[in-house]
């Protein structure tokens, strides 16, 4: 998979691609991430990407031709299957979608920054809207590592079989059981018994219940 991402302030996306898994994935090139800087394709002297808003107030907007510009020179080498927008009033971002999205091939993800984006980038040239909550961040570049963190993990090969993202909360709707590690007993706080006893069928079965019981204490709306 593919994935790249334009923003206005590349250096906030550097280090979650840096480290950890989201390296791991990429140095085994089982996904591909480029990072683009909206500046270096400013179409005037002064390098700028943003301008006054028409009709005044709304603070500075990124203009539309270095994003059109930008995904123009993406698109001549590359066949996209979305080109995805990040914006508080975009879809909600679950589990679900980030499945669907880790099939793709192509994706570029465009963060937005300042107040607000030429409303026409939006009209013409995105294909998908996505927010990571109702809440409203500087930029679109935290959610955006966000939202390939969680694509690029479910890709298969990324997660080893221990780890596999097929046991992650939300997967069936249900959130994962608690875990423990050694020492069995601390501070007199022990491990449940079960999972010490090698038994793996009820050591599955304790793992079900104890999702059930969680996602119906805590995310009942998962059950519905
Ligand atoms: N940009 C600013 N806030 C955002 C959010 N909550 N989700 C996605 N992109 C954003």
């Amino acid at each position: 998979m593919k994935i790249d991402i334009i923003s206005a302030v590349p250096s906030l996306l550097k280090s979650p691609f840096e480290d950890s898994i989201l390296k791991r994935a990429q140095t085994k090139e089982i996904v591909e991430v480029n990072i683009h800087n909206l500046r270096d394709y400013s179409t005037n002297n002064q390098k700028s990407i943003d301008d006054y808003a028409f009709g005044g107030g709304a603070g500075m907007v990124l203009s539309i031709e270095p994003i059109d510009k930008c995904i123009a020179s993406l698109k001549e080498n590359t066949n996209y299957d979305e080109v995805i927008f990040m914006t508080p009033d975009g879809e909600k971002l679950n589990q679900k979608i980030s499945n669907q999205l880790s099939l793709h091939s192509n994706i570029i993800v465009l963060c937005g920054h300042y107040k607000g984006i030429d409303e026409r980038v939006r009209q013409h040239l995105i294909t998908k809207e996505i927010s990571i909550g109702d809440y409203v961040l500087s930029g679109g570049e935290l959610a955006a590592a966000v939202l390939c963190d969680s694509i690029i993990r479910l890709i298969p090969g990324v997660l080893n079989d221990e780890t596999s993202a097929l046991s992650d909360s939300f997967q069936d709707n249900l959130l994962a059981p608690p875990v423990f590690t050694r020492p069995a007993n601390f501070k007199n706080w022990e491990v449940p018994k079960i999972l010490t006893s090698g038994n793996t069928k009820e050591i599955e079965d304790w793992r079900h219940e104890k999702s059930l019981e969680k996602t119906t204490k805590l995310r009942p709306d998962l059950l519905k």
